[in-house]
């Protein structure tokens, strides 16, 4: 742990176990995380409380305007309030996840969480952010830039496995589906489109355990700090 400023992007699709690396990585390095997917989550959970029509983007953007969202950053205690209340659970529900993918498509949903996201990385100096577009669009000046992928069937086997443990049912092929649907929509829209930086380095986690990938993602990490 430090107190020098270190900017870490952590992107990819759903299922890498993006997560759980990235809060691992910031607790190891002594930084603060920042979850941006939790973040549209709450927006979604909004939008749904004021029942907007998903199909309806201008409505969309109305109901997330002055967004009451707590997000901590602390990465072994997670804080996500949506007007002061705990919805940290309810954002990770079926609900939530069906409908994520339309609001986050919204532009200035988008530009409200991105400035957010950038005003939380900046008061921090030390941190892991993770998401889909934090190298290309959040923060292209971060110290290192990783994109975690993972083939698709490893990435539904992990949310089944994830799913199971947390009491919500056990459907391999359903969650493939879904993963597949997701991929599909996270990368063809217009605004931000989920793709690698150029300068990111891909790491597959497919074949590696957890420690594996942290391993790999501290030897990432050293090297594009020492090659600036
Ligand atoms: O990582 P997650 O599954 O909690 O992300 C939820 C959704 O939010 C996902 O469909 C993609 C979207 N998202 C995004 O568009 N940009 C980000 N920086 C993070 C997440």
């Amino acid at each position: 742990s430090g107190s020098e400023s270190l900017v870490i992007a952590m992107d990819g699709p759903s299922g890498t176990g993006k997560s759980s690396v990235s809060r691992l990585l910031a607790t190891r390095l002594g930084a603060r995380y920042l979850d941006t997917g939790a973040m549209y989550r709450v927006a979604t959970l909004h939008a749904l409380r004021a029942g907007v029509e998903l199909t309806d983007p201008a409505a969309i953007a109305v109901a997330v305007k002055d967004l009451p969202l707590g997000i901590g950053t602390d990465p072994s205690h997670e804080v996500i309030e949506l007007d002061y209340a705990d919805v940290s659970g309810e954002i990770r529900g079926d609900a939530v996840t069906k409908a994520v993918s339309a609001v986050s498509a919204v532009p200035e949903v988008r530009e409200q969480l991105v400035a957010l996201q950038r005003e939380i990385a900046a008061a921090a100096g030390r941190i892991v952010v993770e998401g889909r577009d934090i190298g290309t669009v959040v923060l292209p000046g971060a110290d290192a830039k990783i994109y975690l992928t993972a083939s698709a069937p490893a990435r539904a086997h992990r949310r089944n496995q994830q799913n199971i443990a947390e009491g919500r049912g056990d459907d391999y092929e359903a969650v493939l589906a879904d993963v597949q649907r997701r991929d599909t929509l996270d990368s063809t829209r217009a605004v931000s489109p989920l793709r690698p930086a150029s300068d990111a380095v891909i790491v597959d986690t497919s074949e590696l355990t957890r420690e594996q990938v942290i391993d790999e993602l501290f030897q990432v990490v050293a090297q594009q700090i020492s090659s600036g």
